[in-house]
């Protein structure tokens, strides 16, 4: 099954996924695991030392961002859509503007998401193809040399 080429084909909304198409959302374990994703991010965040500034420009309780992380990797990864029809469209680099994000908070960014991957997802090969990903968007987010 090529589910490379399908990761980001599909981006059905709640209501008319077909089951017989498989995609990312799917290969690796549906709403389980993308919420274990969510919980392991933030748990590395708030645990690793040298996460601590990236912790600290959180200003919502954090439980609120792991839901909305969730929920945006719920859609991104070609499940149900549930950030946008909370929210409508993530316009994600917009909505971190109000952050400084330069190199080394994407880094720290990525560090607790490799650990979050690597702990949540079981396979080796999509866990590289996820992070190969999210790492692309993460550096997009950087608004600050
Ligand atoms: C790479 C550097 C990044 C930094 C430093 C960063 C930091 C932040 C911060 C500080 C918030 C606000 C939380 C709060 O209000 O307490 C936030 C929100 C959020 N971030 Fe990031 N983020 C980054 C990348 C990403 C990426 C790559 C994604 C997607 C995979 C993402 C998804 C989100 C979502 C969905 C929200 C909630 C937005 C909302 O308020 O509706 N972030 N991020």
């Amino acid at each position: 099954m090529n589910w490379f080429k399908k990761l980001f084909a599909s981006k059905p909304q709640a209501d008319d996924r077909d089951p017989s198409q498989s995609n990312a959302y799917d290969l690796i374990g549906g709403e389980k695991t993308i919420r274990l994703i969510a919980h392991y991010f933030y748990q590395q965040m708030q645990q690793r030392p040298d996460t601590q500034s990236l912790l600290s420009i959180h200003r919502a309780p954090i439980a609120d961002s792991e839901q909305k992380l969730f929920e945006f990797l719920s859609g991104w990864l070609g499940g149900p859509q549930l950030y946008q029809q909370k929210y409508g469209h993530p316009a994600l680099r917009a909505r971190h503007m109000p952050f400084a994000i330069d190199q080394a908070m994407v880094e720290q960014w990525l560090t607790c998401m490799e650990q979050a991957i690597i702990k949540a997802i079981k396979k080796p090969e999509h866990q590289q193809v996820i992070f190969q990903a999210i790492s692309t968007l993460a550096n997009n987010m950087r608004n600050k040399d």
